[in-house]
């Protein structure tokens, strides 16, 4: 099926775009390149162009036949300092993008959502049915935006999914792409910046949470296992049916854990001291990934070892080599 994938030379677009044509579909990458890049998008067409420019986006949506769409700025703490930045970006330039794929022919759309829309949630793991209250800006320009798909699904008949990732990480395992984000903040590429010397060292943010190890619990979920949940999706929009469903392993490790990881795969220390909580970090968040598992037949395959293991190789193919 002929797909657009908007925001597809972005860490997550990208490698839908590599799963995509695996499974024998024809992906077609959207992407403005403000956050994205051309290399992550190399072997597949590109259209440069804003989810905003209405007139590009129906030329190239008479191509294709389903929309996902990856185009959002993703920085909690960023969104708490420039909310206009996010509200611009996530929504008003989300909806102009639902406008644009409204006025053609598509009617499957597949989004991408955080697990950001819960909160701070009262019971683990995290179900779709959890009230949905998000505490930083991020969660609320999500939020408003499986909104509009709501409302348009119910009016319009657009068949949709959002999808609520829990924390995106490793890399293709073909090593052609990975993640790349200036300035990088999550914590499995900010250790290896750690290693290479590119940052003094990793801050553990906080150690005095209620989890076992007093360190954030988190379920890291492998950016391909994702990938491949998304092309699921576009047969499961051939139901008929929308939904919302939780991408996760149900498996939480805490930071701590994810650093004993990163020693033991990769052989080096992680250079690190502890630091403050982070502002808006919530002690433990793990999905209940059930129905994603129920309504696709799919389910996380990846351990935390491969996550590892696959994001390090990609990050060790992007440090510049001393000249011999
Ligand atoms: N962490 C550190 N040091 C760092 C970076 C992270 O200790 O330098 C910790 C964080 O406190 C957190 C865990 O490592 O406990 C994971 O942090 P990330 O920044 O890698 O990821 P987040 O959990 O903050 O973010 C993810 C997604 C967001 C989403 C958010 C919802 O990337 O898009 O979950 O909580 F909004």
């Amino acid at each position: 099926m002929p797909v657009l994938v908007v925001g597809g030379a972005g860490y997550i677009g990208s490698h839908a775009a590599h799963t995509l044509k695996r499974k024998g579909h024809e992906p077609i990458i959207y992407d403005n390149l403000s956050t994205g890049h051309a290399a992550l998008a190399e072997g597949f067409e590109l259209v440069v162009g804003d989810i905003t420019d209405s007139a590009k986006l129906a030329s190239v949506l008479q191509r294709v036949d389903a929309v996902m769409h990856f185009a959002a700025h993703a920085y909690v703490g960023e969104s708490v300092v420039d909310p206009r930045k996010y509200f611009h970006n996530n929504v008003l330039g989300g909806v102009a993008l639902l406008h644009a794929v409204l006025d053609s022919k598509v009617r499957k759309f597949i989004f991408s959502s955080t697990c950001a829309v819960y909160g701070m949630p009262a019971k683990l793991p995290i179900t779709e049915d959890t009230p949905r209250m998000p505490v930083n800006p991020y969660g609320a320009t999500k939020l408003a935006f499986e909104h509009a798909l709501e409302a348009y699904g119910a009016a319009y008949g657009l068949r949709y999914v959002s999808f609520r990732y829990f924390n995106a990480a490793g890399a293709d395992e073909s090593g052609k792409v990975g993640e790349m984000h200036s300035p990088e903040t999550h914590l499995i590429p900010s250790a290896f910046e750690a290693i290479h010397g590119e940052r003094p060292a990793l801050e553990i943010f906080g150690e005095d949470y209620p989890t076992p190890d007093g360190t954030c619990v988190r379920d890291y979920i492998h950016v391909n296992d994702l990938a491949e949940a998304h092309v699921l999706g576009l047969e499961y929009l051939d139901c008929g049916s929308s939904t919302a469903m939780n991408l996760g392993t149900g498996r939480g490790n805490s930071v701590r854990e994810v650093i004993s990881t990163i020693e033991r795969i990769t052989g080096r220390e992680v250079p690190k001291h502890m630091g403050p909580r982070r502002a808006g970090d919530p002690a433990e968040l793990v999905a209940d990934p059930s129905r994603a598992e129920k309504l696709l037949k799919w389910k996380a395959t990846r351990s935390l070892e491969q996550i590892v293991s696959t994001a390090w190789d990609w990050a060790t193919r992007q440090v510049p080599q001393p000249p011999h």
